[in-house]
């Protein structure tokens, strides 16, 4: 090998030349390079991250360092280093115009020239050709460069910002979606805030959703979800499970033959055994003909054991529906029937008017529900994308998603992995992209991981982490994630389909009003001022124990209108349990704010028609 160096002509560069060192070796994609050191100067220095050039013929490859060593080999005695390049792609030319494609048509040869590349060459490589791009930050390697991300690409087969805590992922997404909405305004994003971060991130572009204006009627809700929610995220009593499946259906269809009763006099109604409703159809029901149908199934038993467990099931559905938490799953549930339509509209910006972009802010629900309420979502989305041929293309952004799709299959909610499963699978052929934030990689599902083709990949110390991201990205780019601990603040190296070459770069800074934060507990709240402590201490209580349970909403002390801001007050959040069970369940209405008599007359007639047939 020795001898066969010894044929080409090598020489100590001078700062002169353009060129700075010659390839001594080469296997696959990875090229020896023999550097002068130390550096000839300043702008000649090469080290880890700096792009080469190294000219192969006709051929112009374009590599990255990713290892510098002394070089003690005795027969390259003028390079005082020898540095690894990873070799990523190539400029060509084409009918005269140059421009950089990714991986490489031809090798180095010993003796090939490498060069540091040029600022117009690094520009080139940025600047594809026909592609749709979006800038989100700047170069590492010349801060006057934009760093572009192909957004077709980006957006064709899912992302994911990893990164640890406060190295910026959110700040990242903030940027992200600001620039992926400037530049597709025929796509919707959903946002899933799971800290209520972004509400004032994207201005009016937003249409921001806390937990008091969400509405997700209780009927869109899935079975599974259904009774995950109904047993607080717990596993549901199998008995009590086996009852409302068979109930659930007969609801469906109940308020569907009665609706045709009400809109055709004359046509024949349905039976509700007949409907040919699964547990799952996204179809409306009502609470009470679900309640009326058990209550009357417990009515005809002689068994005291299965009448004790309609009982319970009962006293359950009866606490989770006057849980003033669950508002958004039972006020108003009904009120104009069939709702989907509107919901999916709304939260999924189907009719955007100027707001392409739903920030759903979760910290406000009932921890044990966000799981459920994120499994509806994402089924919703992905549904809504499949059932309509992807005409209405979609972004479904996740923070925390280590959260919803854990790679331990015994953690977290099945229902909710399956639901980003599905998008991140099979999302792309109707238009739903997937991008995931998290904090923690290595405990995400590594099959969602492997199906995101750009990574923004930023601060990592952990060992896990690394090691999942090295699996995750091309060998060719693997040498790379030995950047990633000591990446600052803002800093991301990023892989994969949205860019040219894997990329260090900074995401744009953001101005102070539009960086992600908590709206929870801000040190400039006028009422966190140390002369109002009191009132911010009663505000925090207030809100621990409206998060915590509280049952009843409160009539404002004016006599104002009761739809106002409902005020939670401590009440038992369980249902009760009575050693023994009443001949027959009468269920208590939900709370009234008008000073109306509870609501028997409807359940009422529905008894009455239950009975009579
Ligand atoms: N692009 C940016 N522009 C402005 N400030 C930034 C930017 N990125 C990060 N920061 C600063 O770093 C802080 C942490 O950023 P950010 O909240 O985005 O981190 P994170 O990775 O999402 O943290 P966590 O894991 O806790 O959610 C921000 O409050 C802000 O001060
Ligand atoms: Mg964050």
């Amino acid at each position: 090998m020795a001898t066969t160096i010894a044929t080409f002509d090598f020489h100590a560069p001078s700062p002169q030349e353009s060129s700075l060192g010659a390839v001594l070796g080469v296997r696959g994609s990875e090229a020896r390079v023999g550097l002068p050191a130390p550096a000839l100067s300043e702008s000649l220095r090469a080290t880890v991250g700096t792009f080469l050039a190294i000219a192969a013929g006709s051929h112009r490859l374009i590599g990255v360092v990713t290892e510098v060593d002394s070089n003690f080999d005795p027969a390259h005695p003028r390079f005082g280093a020898m540095a690894r390049v990873d070799l990523m792609g190539e400029i060509k030319r084409d009918d005269g115009v140059e421009h950089f494609v990714r991986g490489v048509s031809a090798y180095p040869a010993i003796g090939d020239r490498a060069r540091i590349i040029g600022v117009d060459e690094l520009r080139l490589i940025y600047r594809t050709s026909g592609a749709r791009t979006i800038d989100v930050g700047s170069l590492h390697h010349d801060e006057t460069i934009n760093a572009s991300v192909d957004v077709d690409n980006l957006l064709s087969k899912h992302f994911a910002v990893l990164g640890s805590t406060g190295v910026g992922k959110s700040s990242g997404v903030a940027v992200l979606i600001d620039a992926i909405l400037d530049a597709r305004p025929d796509l919707r994003v959903f946002l899933l805030d799971g800290h209520n971060e972004y509400g004032r991130c994207f201005g009016a572009r937003a249409n921001v959703v806390s937990a008091a204006t969400l509405k997700l009627p209780f009927w869109l809700f899935n079975f599974e979800e259904f009774v995950d929610a109904l047993y607080y995220g717990r596993p549901g009593v199998e008995e009590e499970v086996e009852i409302l499946a068979e109930q659930i259906p007969l609801a469906k269809g109940l308020y569907q033959s009665q609706r045709s009763h009400l809109d055709r006099a004359t046509v024949r109604r349905i039976d509700p055994r007949n409907a040919g409703f699964t547990v799952d159809t996204p179809v409306p029901y009502t609470m009470q003909d679900l309640v009326a149908l058990i209550d009357e199934r417990m009515g005809k038993l002689e068994n005291r054991a299965s009448r004790m467990r309609h009982h319970h099931l009962l006293s359950r559905i009866d606490g989770l529906r006057n849980d003033a938490r669950y508002a958004f799953m039972f006020e108003n549930a009904n009120v104009g029937g069939d709702t989907m339509g509107e919901i999916l509209t709304y939260l999924f910006r189907l009719e955007p008017n100027g707001q392409p972009l739903t920030v759903l802010q979760l910290a406000g629900l009932p921890v044990e529900v966000v799981d459920a309420v994120v499994s509806l979502l994402g089924r919703l989305a992905f549904d809504f994308g499949l059932w309509s041929d992807g005409a209405m293309p979609m972004l479904f952004v996740c923070e925390e998603a280590h959260r919803y799709a854990s790679a331990d299959r015994g953690v977290g909610f099945a229902p909710t992995r399956r639901a980003l499963l599905r998008i991140a699978k099979e999302g792309r052929k109707y238009g739903v992209c997937l991008g995931l934030v998290t904090q923690r990689p290595a405990e995400l599902d590594p099959t969602i991981i492997s199906q995101c083709s750009t990574l923004f990949a930023m601060r990592m110390v952990n060992d896990r982490d690394q090691a999942l991201l090295r699996s995750a990205v091309t060998d060719a780019a693997a040498n790379l994630v030995a950047f990633v601990p000591s990446l600052g603040t803002r800093e991301v190296v990023g892989f994969g389909e949205g860019f040219p070459l894997p990329t260090r770069l900074s995401f744009k800074p953001l101005p102070a009003a539009q960086v992600p934060r908590g709206e929870t507990f801000r040190v400039d709240d006028p009422a966190a001022d140390a002369g109002d402590g009191q009132s911010f201490v009663k505000q925090v209580v207030e809100r621990w124990r409206g998060a915590a349970g509280a049952k009843l909403v409160v009539r404002d002390e004016s006599g104002a209108d009761a739809n106002a801001e409902p005020r939670p007050v401590p009440a038992p959040a369980q249902p009760r349990f009575d050693p023994i069970p009443p001949p027959r369940f009468e269920p208590i209405p939900p709370i009234r704010h008008d000073g109306a008599s509870p609501t028997s007359t409807r359940l009422d007639l529905i008894r009455a028609q239950l009975l009579r047939r």
